[in-house]
């Protein structure tokens, strides 16, 4: 069981570095990925420009190959999780459509350092329940970003996005949490996107996290397909994904995934 008692590695200022350079290129590829997202658009067709932009860059994809814990390696560069789809969506011949939202989940490493993050996208015009479900959950991760800072604890974070989405009258997905992310995309902590404030270890400068609240409209239950990734609500009700990368400083967090123009 992962929790609160396990080592958080610090980064030291070369590792920093290198997580700069990966965290812009993921931000940067998803702005990409963004501007193509359109009805008629197959989310195998956004995978391929992902994987062009990839080997343009000269980076390392963090998704495609990987196989936690004997689940099929991930078939894939970008992650494209659709309406009900909550998150590790495949990409395939399905066509976007009018009204969807969709989300983009991308990581590449370079030099060995991850970055990773998602961001959910309206498809055209949507109605506006799923354009403020989209409003709360980026909102939500950014109040957790804000609690990043040396001395808090690190249930404080997901404690903050409990409040901002069941505030709103949302429900966040208990299956799936934000994490540590350095030499490997899923390292110590676990962090999950609900909890009581003040409890774990104390944040420090250098420690890197991938924050990402998974919210639904409807009920909090998951059910995982038969392709043994893609999580769907069992109800049907939109899902809504955003994340970065963000690391802890003495100052303000510096969110590694964002440059002019990103969520
Ligand atoms: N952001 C997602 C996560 O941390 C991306 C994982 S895709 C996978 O779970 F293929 F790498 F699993
Ligand atoms: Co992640």
């Amino acid at each position: 069981m992962r929790g609160f008692r396990e080592q958080i590695p610090i980064k030291t200022r070369r590792e920093v570095e290198r997580m700069r350079e990966a965290g812009r290129h993921v931000a940067e590829v998803l702005l990409v990925l963004r501007e193509a997202v359109r009805p008629g658009v197959t989310t195998g067709e956004l995978d391929a420009l992902a994987a062009r932009e990839i080997s343009r860059r000269g980076v390392q994809s963090s998704f495609k190959g990987y196989d936690p814990q004997g689940l099929p390696k991930y078939p894939a560069v970008l992650c494209v999780s659709v309406n009900d789809e909550i998150v590790h969506g495949i990409p395939g011949s399905r066509e976007l459509e009018e009204g969807d939202i969709v989300s983009l989940d991308f990581g590449v490493s370079a030099e060995g350092y991850h970055g990773d993050s998602a961001v959910t996208v309206p498809v055209g015009d949507i109605d506006k329940d799923r354009k403020r479900l989209l409003d709360v959950t980026r909102q939500s991760l950014d109040e957790a970003i804000l609690q990043m800072i040396p001395g808090n604890r690190l249930s404080d974070l997901g404690h903050r996005v409990q409040q901002c989405v069941e505030g709103s009258g949302f429900t966040v997905v208990r299956e799936f949490a934000g994490h540590g992310i350095g030499r490997a995309l899923h390292e110590n902590p676990w962090i999950p996107n609900y909890g009581k404030p003040g409890r774990g270890p104390r944040l420090l400068p250098g420690m890197v996290f991938a924050i990402e609240p998974m919210v639904t409209a409807g009920s909090a239950e998951v059910l995982v397909l038969d392709d043994e990734w893609t999580a769907v609500t069992v109800d049907g009700s939109m899902a809504a994904h955003f994340e970065h990368t963000i690391l802890i400083t003495e100052q303000e967090p510096e969110v590694l995934t964002r440059v002019p123009g990103s969520h």
